[in-house]
């Protein structure tokens, strides 16, 4: 890699949808992006960083409807948080934009115009699942019902979590719209759909070209050995994204939109500065595009993506950079256990860098998931920066300054040693460029041992002490802050407020790789102040708290009876006395084989015990249900299910996953009484 000549880049992250906050597992991406971008801007290339909120879609269009405001305040909102938290985590974007914009709008139509006066768009007429309540199509995701296949209940439209069969929304039994919990019928409508086949030999090439990861590569030739099915690019009104130019009443998918929000942030970018749109999107012209991704969305951004570029007339990526799932202290980031957590909420406890700096020694240039383990991240931060790094200027900052008036000597007493620090720059550069950041930061930290080590042999405390060696305290403590400005150069993509703290220490100008190489000598440095303080245990206790109480906060607002569930038709009093309800103990509480959602319950109603399964796996384990109390349904009829028959149901309350409580009366009541 030659490092004399500039590069010109566009890098972009995935856009995050705007209808929920950033969390850590996001961040993992900004992250690992923002650190690669300044890597190349601090190598002198010619750099941009893209992104945009995802602001199009029906999760947004019914968020809004949720709160009772419209999607434009909505979107604003969010983007307000996002570039906040953002900002906070010291994310450098170039620009932060939506896909809700003119640029986007104007991008999108020529790009779909194209496709289609190129033969590329086909108009079909296909039959989905319709709320005739709500007068809307259901995305898959907002249909519930049977799985056909196995039997289990309360199974979104797309595939069941109990057997993992997949099928049509219109295939479910006893299906609900999760909108308006009324039975979708099925209706007919025109789609659009971009014939990604033909553009199977164009693929073929790109992927031969040897532009992505190994694992990548795979999965895309994986899903090629099939014909490459026409991709459904329309929905129909209600929806809240842009109207397709020929087509009244038919809306782009969001995901046609959204990467094309990529090329819109980076016109409006330009438009307000000297760059040229086309020379970094139109092909030949020697500029470089990437796109870092999560490994869930590789077939919008490696199959379709390309394809949609291509046949457009734009150019191809070089590269897309899948990354892997955050997860913490080896599990799901989970609600209940406090490990859901926000950005917000880690920033109220701790400074951004420490993450920063934990994320980089774990991140390799591979898609596997990433742990972030608590106490292993406590750790590792206040030995590795505040142990070893900034240590090392603290033990010579106090000399220079008192002894020797600020300043440093003429001359390193150690060069060799000095020169074997910066002479790892090169391979450095690799490991950030090659996205190996967990080799790079082990790398650094060997030379921060070295710096300290040195220390450790000419005691500086000591030498001052004695008259004879009193002198040489200047040139150790000259060497000891010339390794630390090594170091943190090194480290500035990952801590860049770390670096920019000690730029005013050393009283220079901001650091670049070339500068590396040369030592500050003979030179004014500034009073130290404490660069950065250790983590305290109480700190990353409160951030659990806080975040098992957000969770609690939203679980309770959530579950309005006007949140995620209408209050359903009217009914006689005769249909409600049908219903037996009964005191029931849970006698007995058992895992069922294979199954993911469901308990078996053994319950006791007063001299008659009942087999029920319940899908409370979720929200309790067995063991905390024993001897409990609950409500139960004692005259529903028998169902057979897959595991075997349950004779009743009990009731629970809740939006539901984790969030789901048993129905737990006081005490005073006996298993049998009826509940009136
Ligand atoms: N809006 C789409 C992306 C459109 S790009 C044209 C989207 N948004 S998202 O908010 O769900 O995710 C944004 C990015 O964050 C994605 O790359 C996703 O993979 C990543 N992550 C979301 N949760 C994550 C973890 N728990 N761990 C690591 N990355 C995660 O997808
Ligand atoms: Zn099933």
């Amino acid at each position: 890699m030659s490092s004399t000549q500039t590069r010109r880049l566009l890098v972009t992250s995935a856009l995050p949808y705007a209808n929920g906050p950033i969390h850590l597992g996001h961040l993992v991406e900004y992250i690992q992006t923002d650190i690669w971008v300044r890597f190349q801007k601090m190598q002198g290339h010619e750099c941009y960083y893209v992104c945009a909120d995802d602001a199009h879609g029906t999760p947004i269009m019914l968020r809004a409807k949720q709160e009772g405001i419209e999607p434009e305040q909505l979107i604003a909102r969010i983007s307000e948080e996002h570039q906040a938290d953002f900002s906070e985590f010291l994310i450098d974007f170039d620009n932060y934009y939506s896909t809700h914009s003119e640029e986007n709008k104007t991008l999108s139509s020529a790009i779909y115009t194209t496709l289609r006066d190129a033969g590329h768009i086909h108009k079909r007429s296909i039959h989905q699942a319709y709320d005739p309540k709500e007068n809307m199509f259901l995305p898959d995701r907002f249909v519930k019902g049977t799985c056909p296949k196995c039997g289990t209940d309360d199974q979104y439209g797309d595939n069941c979590e109990a057997c993992g069969t997949t099928y049509d929304a219109t295939e479910l039994k006893n299906a609900v719209s999760v909108i308006s919990g009324a039975t979708p019928i099925e209706k007919a409508s025109d789609h659009y759909f971009f014939k990604l086949a033909d553009f199977t030999e164009m693929l073929n090439d790109w992927l031969s070209e040897g532009h992505l990861q190994e694992e990548t590569t795979n999965k895309v030739k994986e899903w090629m050995q099939d014909e490459l099915r026409e991709w459904d690019i329309s929905r129909d009104a209600p929806y809240w994204g842009f109207e397709i130019p020929d087509a009244p009443g038919k809306y782009f998918y969001v995901w046609l939109d959204a990467p094309i929000g990529y090329m819109a942030s980076f016109k409006n970018l330009c438009d307000r500065n000297d760059i040229q749109f086309d020379d970094f999107w139109k092909p030949g012209n020697n500029t470089e595009l990437y796109h870092f991704i999560g490994k869930d969305i590789v077939r919008f951004h490696a199959l379709f993506w390309p394809a949609v570029l291509a046949g457009a007339g734009y150019r191809t990526p070089n590269n897309i950079f899948v990354h892997g799932f955050l997860t913490v202290d080896g599990q799901k980031m989970s609600k209940s256990r406090g490990t859901f957590i926000m950005a917000r909420t880690y920033l109220e406890q701790l400074q951004p860098e420490y993450l920063r700096y934990y994320f980089a020694a774990k991140l390799s240039n591979g898609v596997d998931d990433i742990d972030l383990n608590l106490e292993d991240f406590m750790q590792r931060v206040n030995s590795d920066i505040v142990g070893k790094v900034v240590n090392i200027a603290s033990r010579c900052a106090g000399f220079i300054k008192k002894n020797f008036n600020g300043q440093l000597s003429a001359e390193l007493p150690a060069p060799a040693l000095f020169k074997e620090l910066t002479a790892a720059s090169d391979n450095i550069a690799k490991l950030f460029e090659s996205r190996k950041y967990n080799q790079a930061i082990r790398e650094i930290m060997a030379l921060a041992d070295k710096a300290n080590q040195y220390i450790d042999d000419e005691a500086p405390w000591l030498k001052i002490k004695n008259e004879d060696t009193a002198d040489q305290v200047q040139g150790v403590c000259t060497q000891g802050i010339n390794m630390f400005r090594v170091l943190v150069a090194y480290l500035k993509p990952v801590m860049p407020a770390l670096a920019q703290g000690s730029e005013a220490f050393l009283n220079c100008a901001p650091i670049n790789w070339h500068d590396i190489q040369t030592p500050l000598l003979d030179h004014q440095i500034n009073k130290f102040k404490p660069l950065m303080t250790r983590i305290e245990k109480d700190k990353i206790d409160a951030i659990i708290e806080a975040s098992k109480q957000n969770m609690a906060t939203q679980a309770a607002a959530a579950s309005g009876p006007l949140a995620d569930e209408p209050i359903a038709d009217e009914i006689e009093f005769d249909d409600f006395a049908k219903v037996d309800l009964r005191i029931a103990k849970i006698v007995k509480a058992e895992h069922v084989k294979g199954a993911d959602k469901l308990l078996q319950l053994t319950l006791d109603i007063g001299g008659e015990t009942r087999n029920v399964f319940a899908g409370i796996k979720s929200a309790y384990a067995p063991e905390d249900l024993e001897g409990k109390l609950t409500v139960m349904v004692a005259n529903l009829k028998p169902r057979k299910m897959r595991f075997g028959m349950s004779e009743g149901m009990v009731l629970a309350a809740g939006p539901g996953g984790k969030d789901l409580w048993i129905l737990n009366p006081d005490d005073g009541a006996q298993p049998g009484m009826k509940v009136k």
